[in-house]
């Protein structure tokens, strides 16, 4: 026998021990769902994203309900926009009659409680597919952005949002946002910044859905080079000053050690988004039977947990849910 003082092992020796042991917790109230919706009936299935579609306005109100009784309690928006709407000022982005405020309107109609977010970026309404309004030679323009996204801000709240998620990375669009609610009245409504978003290979099939990628070049002069950590503090700093209630890192999965340092560094809640490349990569390994889905989906989401995230956006969310309250411990 070995002549041992310490055996880790007795801590795991059954179920109920590992139960009392456990350091980090996965539940709904974690999980925010990404909805994409269209403008026309029904359901259409995104190729890279199997078990994700993009939802016309009654098939929405029909996915919700059927998460709401799986005990989401959160969605973010994402619309696909007609090319016919795209722009190069992606002026259809605050039009109050636009597909988002009517989903959001709907929404709010039949469940008060449900926390409705949306996304604030030009990228859908954008006929160059960018985040921002692009000069004529090329560049994004930041502050003539930032001007757009404080009206698709307001145009959202206005119809009920209670979260605001600016995905753009302009700078300074935060304090903007919060200037531009506060004096129109919208003093409760949250803002979730996308703070540390890289300039990621894993956000293509989201592209593919909303057909949103860029015309020419790529986000690099806006989103993050994915080497960088540093720079993910200054970006929480900046966020933190200019009013953000929650941080957030994107993607998640390949960026755990960021989620653990911003953690670290703010006492805001912090999000991490689990992107559409994440849920291609599990949902495919899953539909080759070379993962077992719900322990390879809950160990991805725990691993994010644990890394320091309060919240996880993940397309997983309804069926993560369903899984856990089928787990036994
Ligand atoms: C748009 C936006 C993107 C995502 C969320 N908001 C794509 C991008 O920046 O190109 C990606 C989400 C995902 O991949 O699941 N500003």
């Amino acid at each position: 026998m070995l002549d041992l003082i310490e055996r880790p092992r007795r801590n795991r020796r059954n179920p109920w021990t590992r139960a009392m042991m456990r350091e980090t917790w996965l539940g709904p109230e974690h999980f925010i769902y990404p909805l994409f919706i269209h403008d026309g009936e029904g359901r259409q299935p995104i190729a890279s994203m199997p078990g994700c579609d993009r939802l016309g306005l009654d098939a929405l109100m029909h996915e919700v309900e059927g998460a709401v009784a799986d005990g989401v309690g959160a969605v973010v928006l994402f619309p696909a926009v007609e090319e016919a709407l795209k722009s190069s000022d992606g002026a259809e982005s605050h039009n109050p009659e636009g597909l988002v405020p009517r989903a959001i309107r709907k929404l709010k109609a039949r469940w008060p409680e449900l926390v409705v977010i949306t996304d604030v970026a030009l990228d859908p309404y954008s006929s160059d597919g960018h985040d921002g309004i692009v000069s004529p030679d090329g560049r994004i323009l930041n502050d003539e952005t930032v001007a757009v996204l404080v009206q698709q801000a307001l145009c959202q709240a206005e119809a009920g949002a209670d979260v605001i998620s600016p995905s753009d990375m302009m700078d300074g669009r935060v304090g903007a946002i919060r200037a531009g609610l506060d004096a129109a009245g919208f003093t409760d409504v949250q803002i979730l910044a996308y703070t540390a978003k890289y300039a990621s290979a894993f956000y293509g099939p989201f592209r593919d859905a909303l057909d949103s990628a860029p015309r020419f070049g790529d986000k690099k002069t806006y989103q993050m080079d994915p080497a960088n950590a540093r720079e993910a503090l200054r970006e929480v700093a900046l966020d933190e000053a200019e009013g953000a209630d929650m941080i957030m890192v994107k993607p998640a999965g390949p960026f755990l050690d960021i989620i653990r340092l911003v953690r670290e560094s703010t006492a805001l809640p912090v999000a991490a988004y689990q992107v559409s490349g994440e849920y291609a990569m599990l949902k495919a390994a899953a539909q080759n039977g070379w993962l077992d889905e719900k322990k390879a989906v809950l160990e991805a989401l725990t691993g994010i947990r644990r890394a320091g995230a309060d919240v996880i956006l993940t397309y997983y969310a309804r069926q993560a849910s369903r899984w856990l309250k089928e787990t036994a411990r």
